[in-house]
């Protein structure tokens, strides 16, 4: 779906991004050139510390890892992946360097919407395995020295979750109140538009035009009670009550349950859409219908109400309270810098430690590579969030692979490369999703029986939902990909599994994982790429990204990447002698020793160290 020049496919997040435009207060120049003595005029800092600080949380210097469990690795052959198939894959994951794993929703679930329909926040659906099976993931995970984060779904429920059974049978049971219940209107009340009265039921429409991220009005109606309730997603996951205090409550042991046994954090879904109005009001339309066939709508009364913000700072508090750093990460698809501040809490800092960054992966201009862009959103991420840390991502299990957003068709490998360059060399903490490190590319079902996410049925042709991104995990070139033994696994492997998989590509020196690998290592190991402050450098190209990253007493790092088709020379003011290269997919840069003259082949990436 399209949404102002929003790319993304599927109108829950369309809706969150709306309003994303690049009209962000163009920076200051903080005067780093004279700070730093030599660097060149037109430079700018975008970082803060200065050195490696042994008392940093572990989160900020991270390497996070998104894994769509029903996905990953299926170790009983029943097509599907699970938590067992996860730990005999940790030796895989230590190698590739992460530091942390975060994994999409094992709870039970009618799995309606694969996982994000949760009817137990505290046990693990069979297909994905035990309790005792998890248990064994977190220990064997710390063996690896690898942080389990999981998913924490708090806007709604399943509908088969015993809470909303007893909310759904009376409004006199007292978990009624723990959902979002109206009356609705009568249908014919002025005003009632003919698109409202498709959802009439004993003749009450619901109470205004509200639409379902995933298709049709946000009201269902339940006879037993006669209302109407309010589901943001799909009509199987009613919102909660967050007005309720006892849902804060339930939700927060829910929480306190997967602390307890050990868990580092959690990726909190949808969190910006926790409250809705009190009023109702009707949202405005914005022109036009969406791929479901509703009304484009904005989401002021719907999304990223302020309320949000006190529930955030006590659930920081709770979380907090452990030791260890446990961390919150926020899927925040927010239109600009300034509301992603707010999700830190701004100057306090007390709200989510990583709100994800959406701004800097997922541009709002159709995803190309711009490097004036990817600069503007790099600097206010670095500089406008009140010296927090940026939480940077391309890729997930609700949007196209990065690799065929950004990709041209003729470069996508070269493309992928430079964007992992971007991820891991830019001081912000890296979050990355299952097979983008082998470049695994997005399958979008052709026929529309094939598809199992609900919203490419309802959608289809216009909206082919997510399958696309979420097929099996590439290991090897053997049956399944190394996926599962049964020959029918619960989405297709990518026709692509012969050449791109993690066996044949462990073999290739210059592969997308060694290039991975190689990055991931030297953001561990090297100081300046570490946790060194950030000044761009060139601002002014419109075809090179380049940076210097730079700590008290170690070598500088520079990073340059040619965001464009043709080869591009630049010389770099940067001061010291010569350069050793540590890291570039371009061979004629490998043996580069100056700064000055250098051509980056077409999507090159290159970083090396000042001598
Ligand atoms: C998740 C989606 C899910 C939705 C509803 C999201 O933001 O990432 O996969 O469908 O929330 O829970």
């Amino acid at each position: 779906m399209v949404c102002e020049g929003v790319s993304m496919r599927h109108k829950g997040y369309g809706t969150r991004v709306r309003g994303f435009a690049f009209t962000a207060v163009l920076l200051g120049v903080l005067g780093m050139a004279a700070m730093r003595g030599g660097v060149a005029a037109t430079a700018q800092t975008t970082g803060m510390d200065a050195s490696a600080k042994s008392s940093d949380p572990w989160w900020k210097h991270a390497v996070v890892y998104e894994i769509y469990p029903r996905s990953f690795q299926d170790s009983n052959g029943d097509g599907i992946g699970d938590l067992n198939g996860i730990t005999s894959r940790l030796d895989y994951l230590k190698g590739l360097g992460i530091d942390a794993m975060w994994i999409s929703p094992m709870y039970p679930s009618p799995q309606v919407d694969f996982g994000y329909d949760i009817s137990n926040y505290e046990a693990v659906d069979p297909q994905y395995g035990t309790l005792a099976d998890m248990d064994r993931l977190i220990a064997e995970s710390k063996k690896h020295n690898i942080r389990v984060c999981l998913d924490m779904v708090l806007n709604h429920t399943s509908d088969k979750h015993q809470w909303f059974i007893d909310a759904a049978s009376s409004r006199s049971n007292p978990k009624h109140d723990w959902y979002v219940w109206n009356d609705g209107k009568p249908a014919n009340a002025p005003g009632v538009t003919p698109y409202q009265k498709r959802f009439e039921h004993d003749g009450m429409v619901p109470p205004n035009n509200w639409v379902s991220g995933f298709g049709g009005s946000a009201w269902e109606w339940v006879p037993a009670v006669h209302q109407f309730y309010y589901h943001e997603f799909y009509k199987q996951q009613p919102d909660l009550n967050w007005r309720n205090p006892a849902v804060e409550q339930a939700m927060f042991g829910a929480m306190r349950f997967w602390l307890d046994r050990g868990i580092a954090g959690f990726r909190l879904d949808a969190i910006p859409t926790l409250f809705e109005d009190p009023q109702l009001r009707d949202e405005r339309e914005t022109g036009g219908v969406n791929a479901q066939g509703d009304p484009n709508l904005d989401d002021s009364y719907t999304n990223n109400l302020p309320e949000v913000h006190d529930v955030i700072r006590r659930m920081r508090k709770m979380v907090e309270a452990y030791p260890g750093d446990r961390v919150l990460i926020g899927e925040t698809y927010l239109p600009n810098t300034a509301e992603l501040d707010k999700w830190y809490g701004g100057a306090a800092q007390d709200e989510l430690q990583l709100p994800m960054d959406m701004l800097v992966g997922f541009h709002g201009d159709h995803d190309h590579l711009d490097a004036a862009k990817f600069r503007q959103h790099i600097e206010e991420a670095e500089t406008q969030i009140h010296g927090a840390q940026p939480l940077f991502v391309f890729d997930n299990h609700d949007n196209v692979r990065a690799i065929n957003r950004y990709g041209d068709g003729a470069h996508d490998a070269e493309i992928n490369k430079l964007l992992a360059a971007v991820l891991f060399t830019t001081k912000a903490t890296a979050l990355m999703y299952y097979g983008e490190e082998i470049g695994m590319t997005t399958t979008t079902p052709t026929r529309k029986e094939d598809v199992k996410d609900p919203i490419g049925i309802t959608g289809w042709p216009k909206e082919k939902g997510r399958d696309g991104e979420r097929t099996p995990m590439q290991w090897t070139a053997g049956p399944q990909a190394g996926f599962s033994t049964n020959q029918h696994p619960w989405l297709p492997v990518a026709p692509n599994y012969k050449t791109v998989n993690v066996a044949v590509e462990s073999k290739e020196p210059d592969s997308q994982l060694d290039w991975f690998k190689q990055l991931i290592e030297l953001r561990r190991s090297n100081p300046a790429l570490h946790s060194g402050s950030m000044t761009m450098l060139d601002t002014s190209s419109p075809s090179v990204l380049a940076y210097e990253r730079t700590v008290e007493g170690q070598p500088a790092v520079v990073v340059a990447m040619n965001f464009t088709a043709q080869p591009q020379t630049i010389s770099l003011d940067v001061p010291g002698t010569g350069v050793k290269t540590l890291a570039t997919d371009d061979p004629t840069l490998k043996s580069a020793t100056s700064l000055k003259n250098v051509t980056l082949a077409p999507f090159a990436a290159w970083v090396a160290a000042v001598q």
